[in-house]
């Protein structure tokens, strides 16, 4: 697991905040599977120090980290060139955000968008405020060059190359700037119940968002449940038929077909029966993933874990190298 110069480097983060849940997969992990495939270098890391921004209770954190990591090791990912691994384990993340914070400005951070809507909700503790911050020194600590998220992380993305180019302007060149990579469809679902707002874990209506272990009764009943619109066309247009453009949106992810292809397939149908075509077709997607999860044992996830940490510490103890000889403080 060697630097080659011309081999890609592939970054990308989820915070163990509950429950992974469909947006994740289809927006992320999905991606990160298939990136795995292909000769790169990856890191997938379980950002556990970004969620402490929302205080949760330790014993919640504590077992959303190791589900999530037994979520990411049961998804498929390509373990031979993969380096599953959790964040505050390395703590040259937080010691790089310290560097970076010198490379971006107080506006820059307070015009994020999640920084705005979240600040409302929990009061505005600073960490919240440079959250992004600690993204961009998750990014950047492997110098990755690709970086696959969901549609909502493209404004921390863009801050991210900002903060890459002001330091290589100032100090030399040492990151690459990091490319933003995202899925043909899925890179925004929205919940079933609320098609107007994203899927998420901490949903007002649980019955919007489906998680990776919901069983197939629940899945099934979420999705006959899921709102709709008054005609009975199945159409993409997310404006005026977000509920329907979902489904769509759902089956393409899963299915690797194009949006206009999957909304030909479904078009003579009735909406109750879409909506158990597509409940369906995530539960088949779901069912392999669920019984790897509950074959892992402890032992397995042992020694996985403690392989990568090493590897993703070699990575990053290279690149703090030449940053803090880069700044002068070697
Ligand atoms: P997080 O934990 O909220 O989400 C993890 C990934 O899932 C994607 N995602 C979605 N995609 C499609 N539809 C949805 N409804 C949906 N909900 C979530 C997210 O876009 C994300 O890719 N700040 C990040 C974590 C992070 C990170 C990083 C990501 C920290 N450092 C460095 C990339 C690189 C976050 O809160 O993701």
């Amino acid at each position: 697991f060697i630097r080659i110069a011309d081999m890609k480097t592939v970054f990308s983060g989820i915070q163990p905040s509950g429950l992974v849940h469909l947006g994740n997969l289809l927006g992320a992990i999905n991606n990160w599977v298939k990136l795995s495939e292909k000769n790169s270098k990856n890191y997938f890391c379980i950002v556990d120090l970004h969620s402490l921004t929302g205080l949760p209770n330790k014993d919640d954190l504590n077992k959303s980290i190791s589900d999530t990591l037994k979520v990411l090791i049961a998804s498929g990912i390509n373990l031979d060139n993969s380096v599953i691994y959790i964040q505050s384990k390395l703590q040259e993340h937080a010691y790089l955000s310290w560097i970076l914070s010198n490379f971006c400005q107080v506006g820059e951070l307070q015009r994020m968008t999640q920084f705005k809507e979240k600040s409302s909700s929990f009061g505005t503790h600073s960490g919240l405020l440079t959250y992004p911050i600690l993204m961009a020194s998750d990014i950047l600590i492997h110098k990755a060059n690709e970086v696959p998220v969901g549609d909502d992380q493209t404004q921390h993305l863009e801050l991210t190359r900002n903060i890459a180019e002001r330091f290589n302007s100032n100090y030399g060149e040492i990151f690459p700037i990091p490319e933003k990579s995202i899925g043909k469809s899925g890179a925004r679902l929205m919940s079933l119940r609320h098609p107007e707002n994203k899927m998420s874990k901490s949903s007002d209506d649980i019955n919007g968002t489906i998680y990776f272990n919901d069983s197939k009764e629940s899945i099934l009943k979420k999705f006959k449940s899921s709102v709709t619109d008054s005609e009975n066309t199945i159409k993409y247009d997310p404006e005026l038929k977000p509920g329907i453009s979902n489904l769509i949106e759902i089956y393409a992810a899963i299915t690797d077909k194009e949006i206009k292809d999957s909304e030909k397939e479904f078009q003579n149908l009735q909406y109750g029966e879409f909506k158990i075509a597509v409940a369906e077709t995530v539960v088949d997607y779901l069912e392999p993933i669920k019984k790897k999860y509950e074959e892992l044992t402890t032992n397995d996830i042992k020694d996985i874990v403690e392989k990568n940490l090493k590897l993703a510490h070699e990575s990053a103890a290279e690149t703090i190298m030449e940053v803090e000889e880069a700044l002068g403080i070697n």
